[in-house]
């Protein structure tokens, strides 16, 4: 049965996600659409699903544009050292390492070799042959853009609670007065499944489906990549796969609306994920991610049907520093909006986080990192607002 967009529209909650367990607390079979998140959103709460973290809710980007596309609010404006000038665009013209994701699972030792320096030298790379279907990153692209095009009072449906991360709106708002970024996003928690919110999940037709398709199958290339990571590294092909305890995905939709003035906004701000890896599915047109590679920030050239990897914090911390979490970030544009799609893998909560005895041998030098929970971690760095490394700072040892 479709569902329809306002308010007023009666919905069958069994078709919705099949949260039917829950239909006999709510009054008969059909109920508003409103009263139904109201209500799931109260169970899970008593489930004691997980928040991380808190955000404070700020109006739409992609409102303020479509209601005044000619002004950028004073909250957008970066500081002159962080706008994306042409002067901050680093003068080397080479491009990102391509890997082949075929020819790593034949064990293939120059791919392999490759993917250590793409690790090693850059913190991000593209991967071809990964076998996730044209069809299905297409189809993950369009059910996002239904869900942007939405009418603003159909998104707020499932705006961000003040105490969440999960949700649409901005994440790490930590305060009244904190500088924007030129974007708005839907994070939802994917996997486990026991961490998921269905309350925060747009019931637009197939988005459900479509989610949990792209995600699995991203699922797949991360489990496939981490035994090659681990081999590079020199540990037991399971070893980083096995250090999670029980991976935990999530991803994070980003929609950056068209800018008047790019040169003065940025979509997202330089910063390092808290991930062990994070792989991004980006529009095929627009040159919008950039990262930080030695004397400046290099754009990553989008190829149709690749998938771009980048290491983050945990690696960096398992690995003592040998593969470091590179800081990047999103420039906008003015003829066009642009959207892109990051899964980030991460350990379970109570994973204790430090460097593993094989990377602080004679080889790789002195131990780097304190010992911190991951919980612990990402509650210090969503705590704050995400400034280039400067969450990573604390966890490094005193020299
Ligand atoms: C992110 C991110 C970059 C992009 O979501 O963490 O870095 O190109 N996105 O949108
Ligand atoms: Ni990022």
């Amino acid at each position: 049965m479709p569902i329809h967009d306002n308010n007023t529209t009666a919905i069958k909650v069994k078709d919705i996600y099949g949260f039917s367990a829950s239909r006999k607390k709510m009054h008969g079979s059909v109920i508003e659409k409103r009263e139904w998140i109201c209500k799931l959103r109260v169970l899970e709460q008593k489930q004691g699903i997980p928040s991380w973290a808190k955000s404070l809710p700020v109006e739409s980007i992609q409102e303020i544009v479509r209601k005044n596309p000619s002004i950028v609010p004073e909250r957008y404006v970066k500081s002159h050292e962080e706008r994306p000038n042409q002067n901050s665009l680093s003068p080397l013209t080479s491009q990102t390492p391509t890997i082949d994701f075929s020819l790593l699972s034949q064990q293939n030792e120059d791919e392999l070799q490759k993917l250590d320096l793409a690790c090693k030298e850059w913190g991000f790379f593209q991967i071809i042959n990964h076998g996730v279907s044209e069809n299905l990153l297409q189809k993950m692209q369009a059910t996002a853009a239904e869900f942007f095009k939405l009418p603003i009072e159909e998104k707020k449906k499932y705006a961000m609670a003040s105490d969440d991360i999960q949700g649409y709106g901005q994440a790490y708002v930590v305060s009244e007065q904190q500088n924007l970024n030129w974007g708005d996003l839907i994070y939802l928690q994917i996997f486990p499944s026991r961490y998921r919110k269905m309350s925060y999940w747009p019931t637009i037709p197939e988005f459900k489906e479509t989610i949990e398709d792209y995600s699995s199958a991203v699922n797949k290339v991360a489990v496939q990549l981490l035994p090659n990571i681990s081999v590079i590294l020199g540990l037991d092909k399971d070893g980083l796969h096995g250090l999670h305890q029980e991976i935990m995905q999530g991803i994070r939709m980003n929609y950056y609306p068209k800018c008047c003035k790019t040169d003065l906004v940025l979509g997202v701000s330089p910063h390092s994920d808290q991930t062990t890896i994070t792989i991004l599915l980006q529009d095929d047109d627009e040159v919008g991610l950039q990262i930080h590679h030695q004397t400046g920030w290099v754009p990553v050239k989008p190829v149709p049907n690749t998938l771009v990897v980048n290491v983050g914090d945990v690696l960096e911390v398992w690995s003592n520093g040998r593969y470091r979490s590179i800081e990047h970030r999103a420039v906008t544009y003015e003829k066009k909006e642009r959207m892109s799609f990051a899964t980030f893998i991460v350990p379970d909560q109570e994973v204790e986080l430090e460097p593993l005895d094989q990377m602080m041998d004679r080889h790789y030098g002195p131990r780097m990192y304190k010992k911190i929970k991951y919980g612990d971690f990402v509650r210090h760095s969503l705590a704050r607002k995400l400034a280039g490394k400067t969450h990573t700072e604390f966890l490094k040892i005193e020299t």
